[in-house]
């Protein structure tokens, strides 16, 4: 099969099979920042944005999505145009391994979008679909909380 979609901000055409989820998809077409981890939608490795909402990839058919817009944590920003959320999540030391950081930043990029002041019970709440094995999540909070207060004043 094959059809279009919007991937950060560019239209790209994608082959794929019937049965196919969009994480396998995105990845064979090169989208390594989308993390492949349960693949049982419990664990917000493969975390995109779909129409601004934090979607898990592997759980989604690749043919019911066409023509949609998406954005991946490279659409948010990169190591050359980091956004603050990133920033944040660097200088609180929120990021061990980094496996489950695409995901994390997506989902605190969205709160943050609908909610420049949450509680840190917001925050939890949030990143309650995003497993990290690594930070125990007290630096991840932090960093959200600081990218918070970044994003206010900017
Ligand atoms: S790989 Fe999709 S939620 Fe775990
Ligand atoms: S930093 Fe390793 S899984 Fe979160």
């Amino acid at each position: 099969m094959e059809g279009n979609i919007l991937i950060n901000g560019r239209e790209i055409k994608l082959q794929f099979a019937p049965d196919d989820s969009l994480l396998d998809t995105l990845r064979n077409h090169g989208f390594s920042e989308l993390k492949f981890g349960c693949k049982e939608g419990e664990c917000g490795a493969c975390i995109i944005l779909l129409d601004g909402k934090p979607v898990n990839s592997c759980q989604i058919f690749t043919a019911s999505i066409l023509n949609r817009k998406i954005t991946t944590v490279k659409g948010v920003g990169d190591l050359h145009e980091p956004h603050l959320i990133q920033k944040a999540f660097v200088e609180s030391g929120a990021i061990q391994c980094g496996y489950c950081t695409p995901g994390m930043v997506l989902s605190a990029y969205s709160l943050l979008l609908e909610n420049p002041s949450p509680t840190e019970a917001e925050i939890k709440k949030a990143l309650d679909g995003n497993l990290c094995r690594c930070t125990g999540y007290v630096k991840i909070i932090e960093g959200v909380q600081l990218a918070a207060s970044w994003l206010r004043s900017d």
